[in-house]
């Protein structure tokens, strides 16, 4: 990962983005862990609560969105968007069976996370700032690339899902990992911090860091001013965890963990969501092209879900009129 250059374009534009759109990252270091799955099902809920959703699929190269929640693969995509074909990622929202829910799919992009270049990157952030809707749901990519990375860290909600599979929580704390330092590399240049912490990476044993709180710390201590404006902005992390495919009642003890972690380790907040049960509904409605909110909707996962929406939700604001 290297560190931004010079002049590299760095964002700053929360400012621009319509005060009542939140934006939730939906991310995970594994595939196959329920990313998509969970996206859709919080995407329907929230419609269903009444908030103007929408979903935009941003797994390119391996975009599913769309059969998630039973839609046919749509026309157009993101590609339509780079191309220039169309000037906003408004254009490209499309209705679905569920009323308040729109979604940008990604299903005919020949893209993949590896040939979106910054322009790209950036074009397709400032264009997700400006999309008027309650809340914004980014299904990412698996995997840590520095493109998924940013997508994850530019939203205000950052989702972690993840499975108790001893590979899905390794793959986790990668991605964890990856986006802490990430952010690191994003303002430890404005701060004039990269000589300083390049010092301290390179010396970590002899400074005594053990840990990624260990490296905030000692950055502070060596340049107060800087070194604490960097924690105040890190501070701003926030990984929300959701623990799915869950089996047994003890592995939900994971989640706590977990978030345990986040908090000593990567001395960033933390908060564990909620489990959903393993369900073989969840794959059995998928092949049936029904969500399984739909289909079962006595089932424990329909109830878990919903109790994450609702606590993402928050508790309701009186609603501006979408235009
Ligand atoms: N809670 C669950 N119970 C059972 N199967 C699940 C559950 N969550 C996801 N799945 C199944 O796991 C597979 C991968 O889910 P998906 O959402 O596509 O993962 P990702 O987007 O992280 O790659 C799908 O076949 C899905 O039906
Ligand atoms: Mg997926």
């Amino acid at each position: 990962m290297s560190a931004p250059q010079k002049g590299e374009k760095i964002y700053y534009m929360r400012g621009t983005m319509s005060p009542e759109a939140r934006i939730i990252a939906v991310g995970g270091g594994k595939g196959g862990v329920g990313k998509s799955f969970f996206s859709s099902g919080l995407g329907i809920f929230l419609a269903n609560l009444g908030y103007n959703t929408l979903l935009v699929d941003l797994d390119l190269g391996a975009a599913n969105l769309h059969t998630c929640l039973g839609e046919e693969p749509g026309e157009n995509s993101i590609s339509d968007f780079l191309s220039g074909r169309v000037s906003s990622l408004a254009e490209l929202a499309r209705p679905t069976r569920y009323r308040n829910l729109r979604l940008i799919g990604g299903s005919n992009d020949p893209l993949d996370m590896a040939n979106i270049n910054d322009l790209h990157k950036s074009q397709i952030m400032s264009s997700l700032f400006h999309l008027k809707a309650d809340f914004i749901i980014l299904d990412l990519s698996a995997g840590t690339h520095s493109t998924t990375l940013d997508f994850f860290l530019m939203a205000s909600h950052q989702i972690l899902t993840v499975t108790p599979d001893p590979s899905s929580i390794e793959n986790a704390y990668r991605f964890i990992k990856s986006a802490f330092f990430r952010k690191i590399k994003r303002y430890e240049f404005q701060l004039n911090l990269t000589n300083l912490i390049g010092d301290l990476m390179a010396n970590k044993s002899q400074h005594g860091i053990r840990s990624p709180a260990d490296l905030l710390y000692f950055v502070s201590k060596k340049d107060s001013k800087n070194g604490e404006l960097l924690a105040h902005l890190m501070s701003t992390m926030n990984i929300q965890i959701v623990l799915n495919q869950v089996r047994t009642t003890s592995e939900i003890a994971l989640g706590p963990s977990i978030e345990s972690v986040c908090r000593k380790y990567f001395g960033i907040n933390a908060q564990f969501l909620g489990h959903l049960d393993y369900d073989n509904a969840v794959w059995q409605s998928l092949r049936k092209k029904r969500h399984l909110l739909l289909e079962y909707p006595h089932s424990r996962v329909y109830a878990q879900l919903m109790g994450i929406a609702r606590t993402l939700a928050g508790p309701r604001k009186e609603k501006k009129a979408i235009s």
